[in-house]
């Protein structure tokens, strides 16, 4: 089979290594991909939103696969075009993707099938939400509508914060287009986690529970990032709440979107807060996780390319998939400065030193090739993922690969996983 990733971030270089390794698999291409993937698939100089050039290309290389990394093609319909044009792709289609790209028809539809999320309300008016937000009081929550590139969320511990972040979003246009509309909605707490299924629209199938670092800096402190690492699996997902999360959340997700007349179809990643025995969805995304994938595909066992293949146009049988026994940790290594401004170009040194470690892969994102060096070109660079007999031994294994690396500025979590052994009671 010739496979096509869409995509150049860590995730992107995760599913390529694991699709790789498929005896499936006879090419793989990666548009834009990095320099990392181009070890193991032939990068394009295509942009990921630019649809009409991914279908030509798919058509006139035969491709018998295409996988979709992030949301934007998705909210842009690349699932219809090329469904249209009789291609096979992974993931929902412009309508099912509504679930990541509003999170008001997301509310909507978990108040629809009673499923456990946090009380809401909706407003495309500054004044209703003000006034509304001023009722209820603080700790309270305010989203924009739309994608806003992981901002656009306002978890606001003040009213007059709160009226701040109404304010961006409505006024000020922070957010453009996907500030219209605005979701505020109450405030829960509790520990988060990162909950993954594979499903035909019918059929689920389930994955190994994550949790992501959102925080910039230890002890979640600083400001929120696209995740600064990840492990899997997350014992804060027992096998109770495990159980819990399928037939509460997955379930009438996947068969409410049927009724709704959008079927979804590809990977299904629900963001939630947990708190005891009680689970509340925090969003839906309508992709795999970055930092996520990388851990949860280092312990997948099974072959993703035919579930990968089931889900785009076939029949997902409900069977479980294989995972490898041990733990799995990511750590991020990001440029300076990250989540806010930062400098380029810097040299990444060390990389070579890690290649011979066992139990340890080190997946790029914002890296680039200049000369014959590889440098930093984007806020999240290196994911350095290890594996290990439990946590104690993954992060041991995957801050073992992240002294070998280094360049300028470099900043990265020391903390990553430790939440893991406190829930074990380490
Ligand atoms: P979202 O994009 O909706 O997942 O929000 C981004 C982040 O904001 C989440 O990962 C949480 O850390 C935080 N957050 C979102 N909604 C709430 C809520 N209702 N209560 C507390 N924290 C929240
Ligand atoms: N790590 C969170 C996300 O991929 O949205």
């Amino acid at each position: 089979m010739k496979i096509l990733v869409i995509g150049s971030g860590g995730r992107e270089h995760a599913l390529v290594w694991k699709i790789a390794q498929s005896p499936l698999a006879e090419k793989i291409y990666c548009a834009p991909g990095n320099p990392g993937i181009a070890a193991l698939a032939e990068c394009l100089p295509i942009a990921v939103d630019r649809i009409e050039e991914l279908l030509t290309f798919a058509r006139e290389n035969a491709v018998d696969l295409t996988v979709v990394g992030p949301e934007l093609p998705l909210t842009l319909g690349i699932v219809d075009r090329f469904r249209a044009a009789g291609l096979a792709i992974f993931g929902p289609d412009k309508k099912a993707a509504q679930l990541e790209g509003s999170k008001a028809f997301s509310k909507q539809l978990m108040a629809r099938y009673g499923i456990p999320t946090a009380a809401f309300a909706t407003f495309s008016d500054f004044a209703e939400a003000e006034a509304y937000i001023r009722s209820r009081g603080a700790p309270i929550v305010v989203k924009a509508d739309g994608l806003a590139a992981g901002k656009g969320v306002y978890v606001a511990q003040t009213v007059d914060e709160a009226l701040q972040g109404l304010k961006e979003i409505m006024v000020e246009c922070a957010f453009g287009e996907a500030g219209r509309k605005v979701v505020v909605e109450e405030f829960l707490d509790g520990e988060e986690a990162s909950f993954f299924a594979f499903t035909d629209g019918r059929h689920i199938l389930p994955l190994a529970a994550c949790q992501d670092h959102k925080a910039a800096y230890d002890n979640d402190t600083g400001p929120n990032t696209g995740g600064m690492g990840a492990y899997c699996p997350a014992p804060v997902v027992t096998p109770a709440l495990y159980e819990k999360i399928v037939t509460e959340v997955v379930r009438p997700t996947i068969d409410g979107m049927a009724a709704e007349g959008c079927p979804y179809r590809g990977i299904l990643f629900i963001g939630l807060m947990i708190k005891g025995a009680q689970i509340k969805v925090l969003e839906y995304n309508v992709r795999f996780g970055d930092p996520e994938t990388q851990p949860l595909l280092m312990r997948m066992k099974s072959d993703l390319v035919p579930v990968l293949m089931a889900c785009a146009g076939g029949e997902l049988e409900e069977k479980t998939l294989q995972w490898h026994p041990q733990t799995a940790v990511c750590v991020v290594m990001a440029s300076g400065g990250y989540p806010g401004a930062y400098q380029k170009g810097f040299e990444i040194q060390g990389l070579e030193e890690t290649a011979g470690m066992g139990d340890l892969f080190v997946f790029h994102a914002g890296t680039d090739r200049a000369g014959g060096r590889i440098v930093n070109v984007g806020g999240r660079v290196l994911g350095v993922t290890g594996l290990g007999s439990d946590t104690a031994a993954a992060i041991e294994r995957a801050y073992k690969g992240v002294e070998k690396i280094r360049w300028e500025g470099v900043h990265y979590r020391r903390d990553i996983g430790h939440k893991a052994l406190r829930n074990k009671g380490a």
